[in-house]
């Protein structure tokens, strides 16, 4: 058959070049002593620790994918039934122990032969203050930490704010480590004051030797926390080394703030999406997002350093080595959103030591890793610079020349969808009311296209990379989000009222996600209306100031902003305001209305210092739900780093329906990153058809899929245990419309009989 000889050509090259990279790294560096890198397991997020999501495995290969079954599936039995829960883990699998997170982020260990239980590490049980309401706090953790001296195994990973070690093999805390088994990561911030911002981990960090390097998830206000990048005693928690991401006076990048002040009051520049590691020179890469708040810059003028950045920083003291700013002063959320790919690729006629970062605007960024040097030129292309008053937007931007872009990153009226012509002619009317369309327009309040959206492009699924080949595998979402900012409703409405304030508090830090109306975005985010049917002060306070799931918490609020805001949300009747001010406001406000700020001091925020606030994330949907852009809308891409070249892309997911009408495939927004394999394949879930495919790395050919019975908005783990070779997904659903789970899933070939 010419197709298996064709078959086993490829393999042939793909085992040459192999061989090529393998005798690499033995000849080529002769100062230390290398090992060849061991890809069969899955002991770290991303597969291992230089974050490429690959596995050496190849007993599933292009000629048998399409005998993949179910080994076995496990199911945590904790998903909302409201579907408000996720699940975007990718559990990690050492000596044939897979451990992972459940929806309401238990922690377990099963034998990754089996899906058999062998553990479970509940956080609600052990602490006692999430007892009361085990469903109350933010949820989102994509993955654990393995480290071991020995006998001793501990697995770190985190529940909002809180850092547990747990015992490997019993899945108890370590009472010896911080806290009586866990770290609390509001603290040693390097911040005087405020302990009541929201900080959690969202990705898990990276080990090195007997360091557990960790970044934060904030909020993305403007008084949001400050997100450093700190080390941490495996053994004890004690802090090792902290890394300010907004420098400190006598640090490197200090110089570059105007406002000398500014590591005091600003946040932000948090790495929230994990880091990867060159374990032989002892080199951590962090990406890092906006400084805070997302959408107006006037309070932080400048490039502001480190925000949206590749660091590469000493793993064992946290000492600054090089950097590259991928936007600079971001005004579209552009955070960088996936953790780095360290590979060696072939250029000019050289070996690279590489670090490739993929951006949510669709480009990958590709570096030395050594010294941080472009491997393909960067160009700083003006930019328009009209923003908001106030506001002072940087001249330039910096834009690869090559890697190509793995997605489209204008969208034009030609580019509006043409489904069918009632659904052209709404979409053009709704298209025609935003009005800037180049990549990096300003914020403004007539508004302008985020596209990619806020979500990418590129996102926390990451990219794999093939060591073998040098070619990095992306997924991407194409979907526009219109951006339009307005005054901060305080400045309109009368101040006088509780309620009145509270439209200003809720403008502030709530309108983003549940809208200029209260109204939700009918998916993901819930309305508000008529809350007071559902809960009281004491209920609605609980939520906003714990979180819950996706929603972060909020527990900086004053006493007065609290209050005002209870009364806004509950829809109280203005002659009962909240018991707490009443006796108070009744007695100074009387008749002459004076400011509530006048009876109780209001605590000073930098957030008054912000005039503008975004009417929400605005998804351009048609009225049937699907993107209002022509389709590609979801795509897995090729893009070879030695060369620059987008090598294919193709379609990600599907709309059957649409499918059926004789549409061709048009992909799907996705969450959630791929696999790629030595057997030639690339495996990936994250469409929103909760399909799980296996792509021919070659071709980008679909050669299997399997339906699961939510979407997978997560990272499959591809391990081998016992000579057999298996792929995890953890299905959570609960995004973009899609029911939750809370099952994980592993496919393998059948045995042979
Ligand atoms: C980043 C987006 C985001 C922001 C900002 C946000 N929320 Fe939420 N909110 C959510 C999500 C997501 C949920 C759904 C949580 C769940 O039930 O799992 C939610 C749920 C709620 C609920 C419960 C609704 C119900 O019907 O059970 C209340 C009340 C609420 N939010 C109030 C607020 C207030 C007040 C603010 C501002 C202080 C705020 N939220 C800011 C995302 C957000």
């Amino acid at each position: 058959m010419p197709g298996c000889k064709l078959l086993f050509i490829m393999k042939s090259i793909q085992y040459l070049l192999l061989l090529i990279s393998g005798s690499f790294f033995v000849s080529c560096k002769n100062s230390v002593s290398h090992t060849v890198k061991d890809y069969s397991g899955w002991s770290a997020y991303a597969g291992s620790k230089d974050g490429i999501r690959y596995s050496s495995n190849d007993q599933v290969d292009t000629s048998n994918v399409s005998q993949l079954q179910v080994a076995w599936t496990y199911s945590s039995h904790d998903r909302d039934t409201g579907n408000r829960t996720q699940n975007q883990c990718n559990p990690v699998m050492v000596k044939g122990i897979l451990y992972g997170i459940s929806p309401r982020l238990k922690l377990f260990a099963l034998n990754a032969a089996t899906g058999e239980q062998k553990w479970l590490f509940d956080p609600a049980v052990e602490d006692t203050s999430a007892k009361n309401d085990p469903y109350a706090f933010f949820k989102v953790s994509r993955g654990v930490m393995y480290w071991h001296d020995g006998d001793d195994e501990r697995i770190f990973y985190s529940v909002g704010a809180k850092t547990y070690a747990i015992n490997a093999k019993d899945g108890k805390p370590v009472r010896t480590f911080g806290k009586s088994g866990y770290i609390d990561l509001s603290e040693n911030l390097d911040r005087d004051g405020d302990s009541s911002l929201f900080v959690a981990s969202s990705t898990p960090g990276i080990i090195y030797k007997d360091l557990m390097i960790i970044g934060l998830r904030v909020s993305e206000s403007a008084d949001a926390s400050p997100g450093p990048v700190r080390a941490y005693d495996v053994r004890t928690g004690e802090r090792r080394w902290i890394f300010h991401t907004i420098p400190h006076p006598g640090e490197f990048g200090y110089d570059d703030w105007q406002d000398k002040e500014a590591y005091k009051k600003l946040g932000g520049a948090n790495s929230w999406a994990g880091m990867s590691l060159d374990e032989e020179k002892g080199i951590v890469y962090v990406p890092t997002g906006t400084v805070s708040g997302d959408f107006y810059g006037g309070i932080r003028k400048g490039k502001n350093l480190f925000g949206n950045s590749l660091i590469a920083l000493d793993a064992s003291t946290g000492k600054y080595i090089w950097h590259f700013q991928v936007v600079h002063h971001d005004l579209w959320d552009r955070d960088l959103a996936a953790n780095p790919n360290l590979v060696t690729i072939h250029h000019d006629g050289k070996d690279i030591e590489a670090v490739a970062q993929i951006t949510k605007h669709g480009f990958v960024f590709l570096f030395d890793r050594n010294n941080g040097q472009p491997v393909f030129p960067i160009e700083e292309r003006p930019v328009p610079t009209t923003g908001l008053p106030g506001e002072e937007v940087w001249p330039t931007q910096p834009i690869p020349s090559l890697p190509e872009p793995f997605a489209r990153q204008q969208f034009e009226p030609g580019d509006v969808s043409n489904i069918d012509s009632a659904t052209h002619v709404d979409m053009m009317e709704k298209y025609s009311k935003i009005k800037y369309r180049t990549m990096f327009a300003p914020p403004s309040k007539e508004g302008s296209w985020i596209f990619p959206g806020f979500d990418g492009g590129g996102e926390w699924g990451g990219a794999a990379v093939d060591p073998a080949s040098g070619i990095l595998y992306v997924n991407s979402s194409e979907l526009p989000w219109a951006l339009t900012m307005i005054d901060v409703p305080a400045k309109t409405e009368a101040d006088f009222t509780l309620k009145g304030k509270g439209v200003g508090v809720y403008g502030k830090y709530c309108m983003s996600c549940h809208g200029a109306e209260l109204k939700g975005n009918g998916s993901s985010y819930p309305s508000l209306l008529n809350l007071e049917k559902k809960y009281n002060d004491d209920q609605a306070w609980k939520i906003i100031s714990n979180g819950k799931n996706m929603m972060p918490a909020f527990k900086q609020l004053d006493e007065n902003d609290q209050k005002a805001l209870l009364a806004f949300i509950l829809n109280k009747k203005e002659k009962e305001p909240a018991s707490f001010v009443s006796a108070k406001v009744k007695a100074a406000t009387g008749p002459s209305k004076e400011p509530l700020s006048a009876v109780i001091p209001d605590k000073k925020s930098i957030l008054d210092e912000v005039p503008y606030t975004m009417t929400g994330y605005n998804r351009f949907y048609d009225k049937n739900g699907y993107p209002g852009i022509t389709p590609p809308w979801g795509t897995l891409n090729a893009v070879d780093l030695n060369t620059g070249k987008l090598l294919w892309k193709v379609p990600l997911g599907e709309y059957p329906e649409l499918t059926k009408k004789g549409i061709p495939v048009t992909g799907t927004e996705n969450y959630g990153g791929p696999v790629v394999t030595k057997g030639g394949l690339i495996f990936i879930a994250a469409s929103r058809d909760a399909k799980i495919r296996a792509f021919d790395k070659l071709s980008g050919k679909v050669l299997w899929e399997a339906q699961l019975p939510v979407p997978g908005y997560a990272t499959p783990a591809v391990y081998a245990v016992n000579g057999k070779e298996y792929i995890v997904i953890a299905c959570g659903g609960g995004k973009i419309g899609s029911k939750s789970g809370d099952q994980y899933i592993a496919f393998a070939l059948p045995d042979k009989k």
